[in-house]
């Protein structure tokens, strides 16, 4: 049975409400990320551009990937952060041509990732088709990141326990560019601590227990929405995304642990452009709920920063928080024959 769709007023409070609550110590003094290779999908905006700039803060290599160079965003995350660490990659999710692309040119120029944050999502005012033929919301939000995973584990861009390689320097070439500031002067780190192994998070949200029923078969299908049901279709993407999460983590776990720890998390309400596709009259309601009652991005990031680079979780995989808390996925979401079906089906639509 789904949970009940709380709308905005709902995450509102519940974000309010986590917030209160006693949850995981978030210590950055703790966190050694200096010159680690993170990719962060979608930073050019929200809460991916405030994880951006706490990574980068932190001396973490930063590679931002979007539908659009944004040199701007780039160079105020660089700025911010005082890191020209900063680089930037053509990745439009709602294109399995583009998502190959950009894995190729990784592969290509012998990147390693050590920390990937799959945070870019969006919510469509109705349902409409991408150049695949496919949802947009379940593409861009489900299938891409399973492909985009899945073909930089297949060609070992992301380094694991076992390959675990000395990082490289962030690409420079292709449809990619690097800051003008002057070099980061930190001292580096390029390796692991004892026990410490690359980290995949998933940028998740609460909204995912809303689903009520996943169609296995019809998710390659059009799906007919308008705006009042779009929020139905997110929960579907989220809920789907949560599963084949929970399912990686088990697929990287080996007998002595993780080679790669995934850990998940809903960021609580974000004073973001998620709801850019609002009617125009309700933009500017939502615009002064967002900026009173909602996170701003770089505080709404620390969950995920956590996740990326806290010690207190070295050997740990399959977290799933809410705000700083820890929770479970929606039960439904854990069933391995679920998400077993799952796989099979995106891996398929995919061709991954
Ligand atoms: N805001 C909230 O209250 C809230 C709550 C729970 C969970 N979340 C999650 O937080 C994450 C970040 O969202 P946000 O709130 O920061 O929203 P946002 O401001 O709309 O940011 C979304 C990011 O995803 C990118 N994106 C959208 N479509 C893309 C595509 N086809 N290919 C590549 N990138 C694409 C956007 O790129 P452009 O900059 O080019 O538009 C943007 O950078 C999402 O996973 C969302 O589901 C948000």
């Amino acid at each position: 049975m789904a949970a009940k769709n709380k709308g905005i007023a709902g995450a509102t409070i519940e974000g309010v409400k986590g917030g209160f609550k006693k949850g995981a110590v978030y210590n950055e003094s703790q966190f050694n990320v200096h010159g680690k290779s993170c990719l962060i999908t979608g930073a050019n905006s929200g809460l991916g551009k405030g994880i951006a700039i706490r990574m980068a803060t932190l001396g973490a290599h930063v590679t931002m990937a979007g539908r659009t160079l944004d040199e701007t965003a780039r160079h105020a995350i660089a700025e911010a952060s005082g890191n020209s660490n900063v680089a930037m990659e053509k990745l439009d999710l709602a294109s399995f041509q583009n998502v190959r692309a950009f894995c190729r040119r990784i592969k290509e120029a012998d990147q390693h990732f050590d920390i990937v944050i799959l945070n870019a999502a969006t919510v469509a005012k109705e349902g409409r088709l991408t150049k695949d033929g496919l949802d947009t919301m379940t593409q861009v939000n489900f299938l891409s990141n399973v492909l985009l995973i899945e073909t930089l584990l297949k060609n070992e861009s992301i380094r694991n326990a076992r390959t675990s390689k000395s990082p490289l320097p962030p690409f420079q070439g292709g449809e990619s560019a690097k800051s003008p500031l002057p070099p980061f002067q930190g001292g580096e780190s390029t390796e692991f601590p004892p026990g410490e192994i690359p980290r995949i998070v998933v940028v998740s949200s609460e909204a995912h227990r809303w689903s009520e029923s996943i169609d296995i078969d019809a998710i390659d299908k059009p799906r007919t929405f308008k705006m009042k049901e779009s929020m139905k279709v997110y929960s579907d993407t989220k809920f789907m995304m949560a599963a084949y999460t929970s399912n990686l983590a088990k697929r990287l776990t080996e007998q002595a642990g993780p080679v790669i720890s995934v850990h998940a998390h809903c960021p609580g309400a974000v004073n973001s452009n998620l709801a850019r596709e609002a009617p125009p009259f309700l933009q500017p309601l939502l615009k002064g709920i967002f900026f009173l009652f909602f996170a701003s991005p770089q505080k709404a990031s620390r969950p995920a920063v956590h996740l990326a680079c806290s010690p207190t979780l070295t050997g740990k995989t399959g977290l799933y928080y809410h705000l700083m808390n820890e929770k479970q996925f929606d039960e439904r979401a854990l069933d391995a024959d679920f998400q077993q079906q799952l796989l099979q089906k995106a891996l398929q639509i995919t061709g991954a």
